[in-house]
Formats: C-alpha cells, sequence, structure tokens
C-alpha cells in the first residue's frame, strides 16, 4: 500500500503541481481544498485536479473541505492514516492582507492550528510547510540562507507565514517526536511541461509573471513596471525565480528529509540567481516570440530592490536543486498561457 499523503490546499498552483509529483514518486495524495482559488470541474473536482488525473493516468482522491471546519476534520483524518501532511492552503495576496488582516490571520494562523490540532489527535507527526521568503523581509545581506533574520516583514501575509513558522517550530520542541520542514519558496513561475495545469490568478494577477504572460496572450495592454531606480542591474526589482516543478520536486525531496526524524528543518527553495523584471519580460518576449508592452510607474510599497536565495543548503541536506532554467520556466509559462488563454475556466 502506497503511503498515505495529505495535501491541503491542493488545488492551487503549488498544490496541483506537488500533488502530480507524488503520484509519480509513488505516494498516495489526499487532496483538500475549499475552493477560495481553484475553479471547479467536471465530477466534484477541481479543473486542475481534474487535469492532474488526466496527466498521471489514475483517479486523485479529493475532498472539498475548509481547514476551519473541525467536525470535518477530525472526520477526514479518521478516515484516513497519513503518512504526513503538505501545508499549501492558505490567503496569499499581499495587497488585500493589508486591507484585511483579520481575515488573513484567522485563515493562514487559525487554520494552521486546526491543522495541527488534528494531526496531534491523531498521531500524524510530520509536516511540510509552503513557507515564503518573504519571512526575511528586507535582506541584510544578499544571497539570502536561512540563518538570516526573520520577522522582518511588515504585511500581514508575510507575517502570518513567519507567525506559522514559530508555531510549527514550537511544537516540535514540545513533541520531540515531530518531524517539519519549513520551505521558504522565493518566486516559483512556469509551469508543467504538458501544459494542461499552471497560474490561474483570479481578478488582475498581483505577481510578475502571470501578469507578463496575460499581456503576451493579449489578455491585458500593458505591464506596469513598479519602479526603475532600485539599485539593481538595471533599475527594476531583482527576484530569484523558480521553475514550479523544481518547487515542487523539493517538497518529495522534504518529505523523504521527514522519514529520517529530521526534528524540525528550514530550506530555502530557490536557483541562487536573481533575475530583474525587464530581464524576464525579455526572456518572456523570447519565449512567447510576442512583444510585451511595459510602462514605467512608481514603486509599489513594501517591494525590496533584490532577494535572492543561497540554496546550498537543500542541496546539501536534501540533496535537491533547482534543474530548469530561465528559457524553460518561461517556454513552460507560455504553453500553459497560450493553450489556456482563460486559465482554467472556459471564458
Ligand atoms: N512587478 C512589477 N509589476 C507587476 C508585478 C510585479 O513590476 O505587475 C515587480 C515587483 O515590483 C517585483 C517583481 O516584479 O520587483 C516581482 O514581483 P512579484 O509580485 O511577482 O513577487 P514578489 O517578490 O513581490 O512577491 C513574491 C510572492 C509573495 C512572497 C514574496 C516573497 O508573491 O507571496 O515573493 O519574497 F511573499
Amino acid at each position: 500500500m502506497s503511503e498515505k499523503i495529505l495535501v491541503t490546499g491542493g488545488a492551487g498552483y503549488i498544490g496541483s503541481h506537488c500533488v502530480l509529483e507524488l503520484v509519480e514518486a509513488g505516494y498516495t495524495p489526499v487532496v483538500i481544498d475549499n475552493f477560495h482559488n481553484a475553479i471547479r470541474g467536471g465530477k466534484a473536482l477541481p479543473e486542475s485536479i481534474r487535469r492532474v488525473q488526466e496527466i498521471v493516468g489514475t483517479e486523485i482522491l479529493f475532498q472539498e473541505l475548509d481547514l476551519l471546519d473541525e467536525a470535518s476534520l477530525q472526520e477526514l483524518f479518521k478516515k484516513h492514516r497519513f503518512l504526513a501532511v503538505m501545508h499549501f492552503a492558505g490567503l496569499k495576496a499581499v495587497g488585500e492582507s493589508v486591507q484585511m488582516p483579520l481575515q488573513y490571520y484567522k485563515v493562514n494562523l487559525t487554520g494552521t492550528i486546526r491543522l495541527l490540532e488534528a494531526m496531534k489527535a491523531h498521531e500524524v507527526k510530520n509536516i511540510v510547510f509552503s513557507s515564503s521568503a518573504t519571512v526575511y523581509g528586507d535582506p541584510a545581506y544578499l544571497p539570502l540562507d536561512e540563518n538570516h533574520p526573520v520577522g522582518g516583514c511588515t504585511n500581514p501575509y508575510g507575517k502570518s507565514k513567519y507567525f506559522i513558522e514559530e508555531i510549527i517550530r514550537d511544537v516540535c520542541k514540545a513533541e520531540p517526536d515531530w518531524n517539519a520542514v519549513l520551505l521558504r519558496y522565493f518566486n516559483p513561475i512556469g509551469a508543467h511541461k504538458s501544459g494542461r495545469i499552471g497560474e490561474d490568478p483570479q481578478g488582475i494577477p498581483n505577481n510578475l509573471m502571470p501578469y507578463v504572460a496575460q499581456v503576451a496572450v493579449g489578455r491585458r495592454e500593458c505591464l506596469n513596471v513598479f519602479g526603475n531606480d532600485y539599485n539593481t542591474v538595471d533599475g527594476t526589482g531583482v527576484r530569484d525565480y523558480i521553475h514550479v516543478v523544481d518547487l515542487a520536486k523539493g517538497h518529495i525531496a522534504a518529505l523523504e528529509k521527514l522519514k529520517e526524524n529530521c526534528g524540525c528543518k528550514i530550506y530555502n527553495l530557490g536557483t541562487g540567481t536573481g533575475c530583474s523584471v525587464l530581464q524576464m519580460v525579455k526572456a518572456m518576449e523570447k519565449a512567447s516570440g510576442k512583444e510585451i508592452k511595459y510602462k514605467i510607474v512608481a514603486r509599489r510599497e513594501g517591494d525590496v530592490a533584490s532577494c535572492y536565495a543561497n540554496p546550498r543548503l537543500a542541496e546539501q541536506e536534501l540533496g535537491w536543486k533547482a534543474a530548469f532554467g530561465l528559457d524553460q520556466m518561461c517556454e513552460d509559462l507560455w504553453r500553459w498561457q497560450s493553450q489556456n488563454p482563460t486559465g482554467f475556466s472556459k471564458n
């Protein structure tokens, strides 16, 4: 019998790519999602999961479930015996989090606490958590290693990631037989090579590459570049973009680490290379063969000039390293965007 992994928020962009890799690695993912960001497909399944099924050729166990629904969560843990939990569920829009902090803290923090309680009650002691490089705040030095001070970010979304890290660390301290891997993602982009699953933001994309892809496909007129007066190669913001499939494979490596009874571990998932906004625009023009119109506008509040990882620890301790380069990321993003100009919805 293959080992069952609970995947919260498994219908989302990163979650669905991890579900696919879990199946490929021989695990049985059990996906829960509350459809906050996911589009419904046929047979009560999210469209993203329906397509993962199509790619892997096996059925994926799915249940519509909100982590704040304690009773249903308990039932789920009674029904399945999980080896580990991969926790992706949560609200993730930085700007929105500033407008509605309570909502963000309720969903992200309370949702996680309910999940940890259910794990404790049912003796599931292994968790991989979807954290973010945002916990580092404004970098004091670059590249960012895992020892860089944390807690410096200023928006409720980023703080919720930091608080959850602390909660999980404390649980691991109190429960010595628990294992946790906290993965600090840099900027995931791209899509599975099939072009069948990818990022599908609802409304106006907050993040650079989904926006760029929508300009390339003709869904939006022009990219706003948030500032060109940073102290960077061309004045625009520099980030560490990582292929979402590399990121997903990092989660499988984390799962293997949990099996070593590793206690609480923290790893950056990045490539170690920074790219500017204008370099990304160029790379996407090359991949798509389309012109991407842009204009320079004011800086976005809360943005840092540069942010990129030192990814060595993950390489040393997880045996994981990003394999895909920028061209591949853009080509895969373009395949997804051009074959699904309106994302998972049909119109
Ligand atoms: N940018 C633009 N125009 C846009 C969107 C973004 O110029 O329309 C620029 C930003 O100013 C920044 C770069 O593109 O320089 C990347 O911006 P993203 O919004 O794509 O990514 P961020 O690095 O700001 O944020 C991401 C995640 C957050 C996470 C953070 C961690 O979206 O969830 O990384 O570092 F917290």
